[in-house]
């Protein structure tokens, strides 16, 4: 379906998210002629700057787009300087605005104690229409509590089905994919559950440190960050029944029922089968870099940096089927995989053969180099005695598609069409905090403080005994 008409208002526009990745993925989106000829992009921010001045900012990204190009996103471009808070400046923005019927997307690109108040001012200011959508970014809440708040404040200026939560993995090429690889394949879904599977592990590792970001970093910490939603998303998506159709409410029902079915960690549970880790000083490809206190300026903390957890889901398909889960800032290599591991084969013709047989493995691979590979065991060449090795078949969608498009360009697109299947549901995402929140009340109980780690290492040496406790091992990224 082709892009309606619409007016895109991006509230944080001089923030770090909407410089990296929102105004970026918009300009490809433009690049690609995607875009409708009326299409405005009015972009709100504190800072006084003139809109001439911020598009040459917010372009410098897309240097490399041709002229033609530029030109027309320079011509939908509006800055406005406001505080968002202020009645003033919605009756400036409403007055902008002008009575359209065209789709109207807010973009809620600001932190979440910021959700109630513009929202609240949208409406008052009369700039909520029935073709209005508001889409928030997380954190949605710290926890159930602050969460469901915040739902029922958007709730009071938009319906439920004006409300695009957003999870920027599920933009992701490879995150799709992995809906298409499992129902479009028989090959794949026929053994996909616990007669067949052995256990799935899923890592998003990061080089990176805290950055910039020790101010929301230390109110947050790992499992809020990572697994609460992308992490626990992936998990979804990997363990979900068929949906009847590739429609919203369809796919985000049996994501919900996996929500509800995950065993929840709590009282001795959470020391046993979770792992919290802080990166200290160390080194990341070669080059020394400090730890996470000196990131942020501070003699101690408290904050998480690294989780390493392993999960159960409690229905017929997973029963026995252990979910591993680990995400850090400071690891070896910045390397987003799931990995499902088969059983082996029940019985073996080939006691005598050398070489090491490798478990059937599929590995999905998000970044970098998005594509899929399967580990299998094959014959080496050769007339000799029968020898079995390991290969790998894959499936690069860097080299083979083209361009692997950032996950933010879909998901933009798809708010201003109407489509919400890659976003989150008001029920979803307070399940994911229900999950969550007795980990996190488990480790304040207990006292479980993050251990330390080297940067450029894996976690904790616990996060490996972890795994191999169960006679498992993670997975080793290339
Ligand atoms: C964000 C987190 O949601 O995801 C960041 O707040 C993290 O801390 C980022 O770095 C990772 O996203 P990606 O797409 O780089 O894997």
């Amino acid at each position: 379906t082709p892009v309606p008409e619409f007016d895109f208002v991006l509230f944080g526009a001089t923030g770090d998210l909407a410089t990296r990745k929102l105004l970026p993925s918009l300009v490809r989106r433009e690049a690609e002629g995607v875009l409708p000829p009326r299409g405005r992009i009015i972009c709100v921010g504190r800072r006084p700057v003139g809109t001439e001045e911020f598009v040459k900012q917010a372009l410098r990204p897309a240097a490399d787009l041709d002229e033609a190009t530029l030109d027309r996103f320079r011509s939908r471009v509006r800055y406005l300087a406001m505080d968002v808070t202020d009645p003033r400046g919605h009756a400036e923005l409403a007055a902008l605005l002008g009575d359209t019927p065209a789709v109207r997307v807010f973009f809620l690109a600001v932190g979440p104690n910021l959700f109630a108040p513009i929202c609240a001012r949208l409406a008052e200011a009369g700039s909520v229409t029935p073709a209005s959508r508001v889409v928030l970014e997380k954190p949605i809440g710290h926890d159930l509590a602050s969460s469901r708040e915040i739902n029922d404040a958007v709730g009071r200026a938009f319906a439920e089905e004006q409300v695009y939560r957003i999870d920027h993995y599920l933009g992701k090429e490879t995150v799709q994919n992995l809906m298409v690889l499992r129902f479009a394949n028989t090959l794949f879904e026929r053994p996909w559950s616990a007669a067949d599977i052995d256990h799935v592990q899923i890592t998003c590792a990061e080089t990176l440190g805290v950055e910039g970001r020790g101010d929301y970093y230390e109110h947050s910490g790992a499992l809020r960050d990572m697994v609460q939603n992308h992490m626990l998303q992936l998990l979804c998506l990997v363990a979900m029944e068929p949906p009847t159709a590739l429609e919203k409410d369809s796919v985000r029902d049996e994501k919900l029922k996996v929500l509800k079915a995950i065993r929840p960690i709590q009282d001795g549970a959470v020391q046993a089968v979770t792992v919290r880790g802080q990166y200290g000083p160390g080194a990341i490809d070669g080059a020394p870099v400090g730890g996470y206190l000196a990131d942020i300026g501070a003699a101690e903390s408290d904050t998480e940096t690294f989780v390493a957890l392993k999960a159960e889901i409690r229905n017929f398909r997973w029963s026995g089927v252990p979910f591993y889960l680990r995400t850090g800032k400071r690891l070896p290599s910045r390397c987003s995989e799931i990995i499902v591991s088969f059983k082996p084969p029940r019985h073996s013709i080939f006691p005598d053969a050398a070489g090491t047989p490798a478990a059937n493995q599929l590995v999905i691979r998000l970044q970098p180099d998005e594509g899929i590979s399967q580990l299998t065991t094959m014959k080496a060449p050769g007339s000799g005695r029968m020898v079995l090795m390991p290969a790998s078949l894959r499936l690069s969608f860097g080299e083979d598609g083209g361009r692997v498009p950032e996950a933010y360009e879909r998901l933009l697109t798809d708010v201003i069409r109407g489509d919400a299947t890659l976003f989150m549901r008001r029920d979803e995402v307070e399940a994911s905090w229900r999950w969550v929140e007795p980990i996190l009340e488990g480790w304040r109980a207990q006292g479980q403080r993050p251990l330390r780690y080297a940067a450029g290492t894996w976690g904790p040496s616990a996060a490996i005994a972890l795994i191999e406790r169960d006679g498992r091992s993670w997975h080793e990224t290339e």
